[in-house]
């Protein structure tokens, strides 16, 4: 995809498409108005049959009168009090996924209605619309095209589908504005959108595509193609090193289990904020509970157990692209967990990589126990603050629901950088209390702790399991609830959202050396 950047007014535009957000209720005055007359009064009309609507992303898709674009795309933004950055984010990906099924080569889109109101204007809008563009042309369809043998190639066959458009040209349009710093902004935006949808494509896949040995294959060629180190431990030296919760969750399958270890910068290597940091992903590839099996409703979403994996795969791909040689380590422990008579069985005691006797009383809390010794090996690696990403819990959308994601972390200023860089990312979290006092419910009768506990709380007391296995500075993102959604969204498809995958980027870059 082309991007360019244009300072001339809208109206004089050429493309398949010119887009207009629209914020706050329709007033055909200034531009708008202009437009509005260059349609032939067309977008009045809709605004009047009730068409137009101020409700957020809300589209409506008009004829252009006299201008030079095959259609006019509309896109709500909502009030203006209430425009943050992730709502102009998600009114690049409306306008994109709005034109799903529709012929559209080239994509033109007003920016100065969002840039007028979001803080940070032009350069700001153009890097959230432009990866919000780039993020709402992904479609899980892509994935198994039945023309293709190339079964990963994003969009390799979408004509009669309802897939969004791949687009040869992307055109922002920034009457007035520095256009080369508008490119510059969106160029960041693509490549931060492009790692996203890279992080959907693999969590998509499903768990009869994707092993943990494939998923280490997958990181070993991103690995080569972005110069990145890689270590992929196998069972034997897992042993070895005693990731005893590791190993215990993967024995029950086939196929065996792979932690995943890899790293942009030099060994130890600190980056500009004094930092080592390491981003842990959960790699499930496929969850069905082991010998505490899951019910048969919605097991087959439990393929989407591993996207924790995929997110800091490919965000450690993201940070080298935009920043190489930025110091990160991204650990990914990627297993299967299957009911079998190798399995763990509920009540087996384990030795953690820490030195801890971990009673195993559920085998579905199975994340928890990889994370533990990923985290454990990431410190012996040198971290020296770690965030992990998770499809931890079912508690934390019951919590939640599917559009904020549930955190934790300690100490407190550390949770808040992880903050700071998830504004900037405009993704949206709550954070969770470790409350001391339900420490006593993990307590096992054998070990040092069980790996769950009653019900209650239980989201807490997840948060609480991990705590016990990194002395630095840690957050937990629990994306059980936003990592994937069931429903087609107005700016997204369904399965995979790349959740966190932008949070990371932007906490990584901001020890990129300068
Ligand atoms: N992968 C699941 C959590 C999950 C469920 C994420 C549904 C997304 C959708 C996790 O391994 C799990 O099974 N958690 C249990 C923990 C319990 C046994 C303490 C849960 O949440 O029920
Ligand atoms: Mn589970
Ligand atoms: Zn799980």
């Amino acid at each position: 995809m082309q991007l360019r950047v244009v300072t001339d007014q809208p109206w004089d535009v050429k493309a398949d498409v010119l887009a207009i957000p629209i914020v706050g209720e329709p007033a055909f005055d200034g531009p708008l108005g202009e437009l509005n007359r260059r349609t032939g009064g067309e977008l009045a009309a809709l605004a009047a049959f009730g068409e137009l609507r101020a409700k957020r992303f809300t589209s409506s898709i008009a004829s252009s009168g006299e201008l030079a674009v095959g259609r006019v795309l509309t896109v709500s933004a909502g009030d203006a009090a209430k425009l943050d950055r992730e709502t102009v984010l998600h009114v690049g990906a409306a306008a994109e996924h709005r034109l799903g099924g529709r012929h559209a080569r080239s994509l033109a889109i007003w920016l100065t209605p969002l840039a007028d109101v979001l803080d940070g204007g032009v350069e700001a809008v153009a890097e959230l619309v432009a990866r919000g563009i780039v993020e709402g042309s992904f479609d899980p369809k892509s994935l198994y095209p039945d023309d293709d043998a190339g079964h990963v190639t994003i969009g390799s066959s979408r004509s009669g589908t309802q897939m969004p458009p791949i687009l040869d040209e992307l055109i922002l349009v920034v009457p007035g504005a520095d256009a080369a710093a508008a490119h510059k902004a969106a160029e960041r935006g693509v490549i931060i959108g492009e790692g996203a949808n890279h992080a959907k494509s693999l969590s998509n896949r499903s768990a009869n595509d994707i092993s943990p040995e494939v998923l280490a294959q997958e990181a070993r060629d991103i690995a080569t193609r972005h110069d990145l180190w890689i270590d992929v431990i196998e069972p034997d030296r897992a042993r070895e090193l005693g990731m005893g919760m590791f190993l215990a969750v993967g024995q029950g399958s086939d196929n065996p289990p792979r932690m995943i270890v890899m790293r942009s910068g030099g060994e130890g290597e600190k980056d500009a904020l004094d930092r080592h940091l390491a981003i842990v992903g959960k790699g499930v590839c496929f969850d069905s509970g082991g010998i505490s099996i899951k019910p048969a409703d919605r097991m087959e979403e439990m393929k989407m157990d591993k996207i924790g994996a995929c997110t800091v795969i490919a965000a450690i791909a993201t940070v080298a692209r935009l920043a190489p040689g930025t110091p990160l380590l991204a650990l990914a422990p990627a297993v299967e967990n299957m009911p079998g008579s190798h399995s763990t069985r509920p009540g087996d005691v384990v030795k953690a990589l820490n030195g801890k006797w971990v009673d195993i009383t559920n085998t579905d809390a199975e994340g928890r126990l990889i994370l533990g010794d990923a985290m454990t090996y990431a410190e012996t690696l040198g971290a020296t603050h770690i965030v992990d990403v998770a499809t931890l819990t079912g508690a934390v959308s019951r919590a939640f629901g599917h559009l904020i994601t549930g955190a934790f972390g300690t100490p407190q200023g550390w949770y808040d950088d992880v903050m700071t860089a998830a504004d900037k990312a405009a993704e949206r979290y709550w954070q969770i209390p470790l409350l001391d006092d339900y420490v006593p419910d993990m307590e096992s009768w054998y070990g040092d702790l069980q790996n769950s506990g009653s019900a209650e709380g239980s989201l807490i007391k997840s948060g609480l399991f991990l705590r016990e296995f990194r002395t630095v500075p840690w957050a937990h993102l629990d994306i059980g609830g936003t990592g994937y959604f069931r429903k087609t969204t107005p700016w997204a498809a369904r399965g995979a959202t790349g959740v966190t995958h932008a949070t990371l980027v932007e906490l990584a870059l901001a020890g990129a050396k300068a």
